[in-house]
């Protein structure tokens, strides 16, 4: 087998073999494909596509470079992916109040780059908390306390950590076969029985059009029933940032209101119809309602950030500097963008450019008002926190054009939760 005749083959709009992708992705995890050739096919894939068939066999061949997690557990296990958007901390009320009702959820997550924020940075803002879990720290965790959000084990799908850094610096990174490989790789070789996926379409999304996330959501679900997932996606709204607080520390805030029985709606919203997919995927009639507004889900939480060694209760890092955006005049705010928003809060130190650098646990956005509400001039709009005051200027440059104030009541806004796609008959 060559590189080049691979590389050659869908170049020329031709159909990978199986036997070209096997090789082709253990060779490049071995070393023995070089980054060039691989940059190379990446592009040729990323103009000519791969049909299901591929893209099911490219997964099955990342999977296979790596180990899969075999998680005897006494529950169902089910997980949930979100593709990433502005204010996106639905896992952390999500995986506690699942777990609060009989499934096991072991979430195994990423960090944050460019102006979506990532799960781990958000948690690592607790006091104490460890994201690096051994392969049998998360088989006793879920055992005990049922849901366990940490980071991937080194083994997991090897092929795709390799690939994906490649794809980030040769602009192949949005091309749905490539995506939905890699992010259904890492699923499937975590081993859960069923998942759900937030496919996010918007401004502040990877998918910003809907014919975009729907085939995304397409690509992804049919991979996950190729293999005997349990599998659905919900596509969701992402022109609007998500709750209140974009950010790491203050997303935790949001999140842990949103256990005490509070929170913003559209956070609840979208909290409760993952967890009801979730539990109707494990096979649970339970519903999390109810679950939620006891505590339970709560007490959860508190357990499963002490497993992994944080302080629930100590208090959440705060910032040096704060800077308010006023409302320029009176007015209803007709729009928010969430990738102005999600842009700014990046820039104010929540997000990193590069995969190396650090994030500042206590920077961040609050949205004092979100679409549909009415507000005077002077009012509070948007509250920047950081602890580089220079990075103020460049986060307020994001903003212009963020936000706009009507005379009257704008058109309703499409629902939060657009559609959900099965697998198909
Ligand atoms: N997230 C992933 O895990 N992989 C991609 O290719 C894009 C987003």
């Amino acid at each position: 087998m060559s590189a080049v005749d691979v590389i050659r083959t869908k170049r020329d709009g031709g159909r990978l073999s199986d036997e070209q992708i096997d090789w082709v992705i253990s060779a490049y995890t071995r070393g023995v494909v070089a980054d060039e050739q691989m940059s190379a096919l990446a592009m040729a894939i990323f103009f000519n596509g791969m049909d299901a068939t591929e893209t099911a066999r490219w997964t099955a061949a990342m999977v296979d470079s790596g180990e899969t997690l075999s998680l005897s557990v006494n529950r169902p296990t089910v997980d949930k992916h979100s593709t990433g958007g502005v204010g996106d901390k639905i896992t952390l009320p999500l995986a506690p109040l699942v777990a609060a009702c009989g499934a096991a959820v072991p979430q195994l997550s990423g960090r944050g780059l460019g102006h979506t924020g990532g799960t781990l940075d958000k948690l690592e803002s607790i006091p104490g908390w460890r994201a690096q879990l051994s392969t049998s720290e998360i088989a006793a965790q879920l055992d005990t306390v049922g849901a366990v959000v940490c980071a991937p084990t080194e083994g997991l799908a090897p092929a795709d950590r390799k690939l994906y850094a490649l794809r980030d610096v040769t602009a192949t990174v949005d091309c749905i076969p490539l995506i939905a490989s890699s992010i259904m790789s890492k699923k499937i070789a975590e081993g859960a029985d069923a998942l759900v996926l937030d496919v996010k379409t918007g401004s502040g999304a990877f998918m910003r059009r809907l014919d975009d996330a729907r085939g995304l959501a397409r690509a992804l679900v049919d991979i996950g029933a190729d293999r005997g997932l349990r599998i659905s996606a919900l596509i969701t709204d992402m022109s609007v940032p998500l709750g209140r607080a974009v950010g790491n520390a203050v997303e935790v805030a949001e999140s842990v209101d949103v256990l005490r029985g509070g929170g913003p709606p559209d956070v609840v919203e979208l909290t409760l119809a993952l967890a009801r997919e979730m539990l109707a995927l494990a096979g649970l009639s339970v519903d999390p309602a109810p679950v939620l507004a006891s505590g339970a889900a709560y007490e959860t939480w508190c357990a499963m950030i002490a497993a992994q060694g944080g302080d629930p209760h100590a208090p959440l890092p705060r910032p040096t500097h704060t800077h308010m955006v006023s409302a320029p005049t009176s007015g209803i705010l007709s729009t928010l963008d969430a990738f102005a928003v999600g842009v700014a809060a990046w820039r104010l130190g929540a997000g990193r450019a590069r995969k190396e650098d650090p994030v500042q646990p206590a920077a961040g956005i609050l949205c004092h008002a979100k679409p549909g509400d009415r507000v005077d001039a002077g009012d509070p709009l948007l509250e920047l926190h950081t602890n580089t005051p220079d990075a103020i200027p460049a986060a307020l440059a994001a903003l212009e054009g963020a936000f706009t104030l009507t005379d009257t009541t704008p058109e309703p806004r499409r629902p939060l939760i657009i559609e959900t796609l099965r697998p198909q008959p």
